[in-house]
């Protein structure tokens, strides 16, 4: 049977802090296999409090910041569905925006363009974020593009609620 391979995206917004429990561990007992790519931020984070090793322990895949050398393989394996959680407002304006000034955002971007798999991202924003001038149109954007923009501005859905949406887009339900 296909291994399900959920490709989990983690920026600089809070929560991220705690990814490996709130989200890699309970996707990992639903059956996916999750290679998480980090932004440079949340992969700075991580990295001090060790997190981004433990995520590698966990996930058997390594924990990707920097973009790999044109002459290395791909670290991580071709996804089933892309899972940016938590999103900071930085990352979905650049998402909609199709700025690809790192490795989370290069996967992301490529993945919103190539529609071939569902794309969920769950912004974690405060209400200033939300008042930007730009904010909802970049949500309409990614929207348009049919990504599953989850929740607004200070949101407390529990992240299992967006495992719950994960697997309802992937068809996983049933
Ligand atoms: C402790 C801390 C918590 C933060 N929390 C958030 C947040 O919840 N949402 C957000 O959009 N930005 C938050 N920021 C600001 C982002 O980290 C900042 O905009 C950063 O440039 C985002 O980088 P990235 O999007 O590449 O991860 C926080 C910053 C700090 C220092």
């Amino acid at each position: 049977m296909h291994t399900r391979d959920l490709a989990l995206i983690g920026s600089g917004a809070g929560g991220v802090e705690s990814l490996r429990r709130s989200l890699v561990e309970p996707a990992l007992a639903r059956g996916w296999r999750v290679a998480v790519t980090l932004t440079p931020t949340a992969g700075s984070w991580l990295e001090h409090c060790g997190e981004r090793d433990e995520i590698e322990r966990v996930t058997g895949l390594p924990c990707r910041v920097a973009a790999r050398l044109p002459t290395e393989p791909r670290p991580h394996p071709p996804a089933d569905c892309y899972l940016v959680c938590p999103a900071s407002a930085n990352v979905v304006a650049k998402l909609a925006l199709g700025i690809a000034d790192n490795q989370a955002l290069t996967a992301a971007c490529e993945a919103v363009g190539e529609q071939a798999v569902p794309v969920v991202v769950f912004p974690r924003i405060n209400a200033a974020h939300a008042r930007h001038p730009a904010w909802s149109s970049h949500v309409e954007t990614l929207r348009g593009a049919g990504v599953h923009v989850l929740a607004g501005p200070d949101s407390d859905l529990p992240w299992n609620a967006v495992l719950d949406v994960v697997d309802e887009v992937s068809g996983r339900t049933g």
